[in-house]
């Protein structure tokens, strides 16, 4: 079934790993650094995913999110730091490590000249996966919606179904762990959500921890139960985007009136108002509980006969929070421009 809205989503980033009793790290990260000659892309960053988890690593281009996954997942060596997968350290015991992974890399991989099936196939082979091969294979293609294209060739596949093969392809070895960069990047909003679909199943039913890298605000508040925010290879807040959004403090109502200047005179001493200024049509004002403050301000404006209007609350956004934290928008840099995957799927071919 297809999902709508943030309301459709009842497994969103709620209590999964608690409900799974995930208590122990999946991922544990310390002071991980990655130097490119003198460039340091990743500076020193820690955090922990609990098992059952889906954990968000969210930021905007060039801010060192595929860094950190490809080291975690081995694709790249590090400079300096560690990295423990369920307790064993990647950095040591690779091979045993590589067996947890899987991974959905940002930029495309699959074999265009392959069919869905023979796609599947060699990544098994690949991974020494034997024992019910077959079923394993006509399952995932199953979860993704792909059964029908089985013996398609890849070459003849949209980018939102190649997206989907790609996922698909990430966890047919049984993997611990799912690694998603930028899983939705360059897709269209129904394909997004129908990926966001899968990436919930995986979680919910396979009880997959997954990790995930988006700049997408949106795919993070409504998958990932915690997430950090990344910026100029440093994490800068973590928590779950409930927490983040809270922690900005409140609501921001809006309320349009002529006489903007006498209202704002009447409003500036309250209690319930932490900051209030005048925008054209009348103020803008920072509260802890925007519904309660509005029946209050209409009341004031009311006995001082000021007409008010309109009156509208926003509640701060996980953009306000990265605002708040980055002094700019996610999306300021040109998000999509330039990934290989957003080329691909427009049409392009590596
Ligand atoms: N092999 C490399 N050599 C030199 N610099 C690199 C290399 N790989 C990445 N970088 C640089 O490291 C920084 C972080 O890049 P990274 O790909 O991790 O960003 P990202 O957060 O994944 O961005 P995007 O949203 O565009 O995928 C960038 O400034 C990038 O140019
Ligand atoms: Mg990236």
């Amino acid at each position: 079934m297809l999902h709508n809205s943030e309301s459709d989503y009842p497994f969103g980033r709620r209590s999964r790993a608690d409900s799974k009793g995930g208590s122990q790290d999946a991922i544990a990260v310390k002071d991980l650094v990655k130097r490119f000659g003198s460039f340091t892309a990743v500076k020193g960053i820690s955090f922990s995913v609990k098992a059952g988890e889906i954990f968000g690593l969210l930021g905007p281009n060039g801010a060192g999110k595929t860094t950190t996954i490809s080291m975690i997942t081995t694709t790249l060596s590090h400079t300096s730091g560690s990295i423990k997968l369920y307790g064993v350290d990647v950095l040591k015991s690779k091979d045993t490590a590589r067996q947890m992974i899987g991974i959905v890399f940002q930029d495309p991989s699959l074999d265009d000249q392959l069919t869905a099936w023979e796609n599947l196939d060699f990544h098994a082979r690949l991974y020494n996966v034997k024992e019910g091969k077959k079923e394993i294979i006509s399952n995932v293609l199953k979860l993704v919606e792909l059964s029908d294209k089985a013996d398609a060739l890849v070459s003849t596949f949209s980018g939102g179904m190649r997206r989907r093969l790609e996922i698909a392809r990430g966890f047919i070895h049984h993997p611990k762990v799912l690694f998603l960069d930028e899983p939705t990047l360059g897709l269209d909003p129904q394909t997004r959500r129908k990926i966001w679909d899968y990436i919930i199943k995986l979680n919910k039913e396979q009880g997959l921890t997954i990790i995930l890298t988006t700049h997408y605000l949106e795919e993070a508040d409504i998958l990932c139960d915690r997430l950090a925010v990344i910026d100029h290879g440093k994490i800068i807040k973590t928590g779950t985007p409930e927490a983040l959004k809270t922690s900005l403090g409140g609501d921001i109502v809006r309320v349009g009136a002529a006489k903007k200047k006498e209202l704002c005179r009447l409003l500036e001493n309250r209690n319930f108002i932490k900051s209030i200024k005048e925008t054209t049509d009348g103020l803008e004002i920072s509260t802890k509980d925007g519904s309660r403050v509005i029946p209050l301000i209409a009341k004031i404006a009311d006995s001082n006969k000021i007409e008010l209007d309109y009156t509208t609350i926003k509640r701060p956004s996980l953009e306000d929070v990265f605002i708040s934290l980055t002094g700019r928008g996610i999306r300021e840099e040109g998000a999509e421009a330039g990934s290989a995957w957003a080329k691909f799927s427009r049409g392009g071919r590596r």
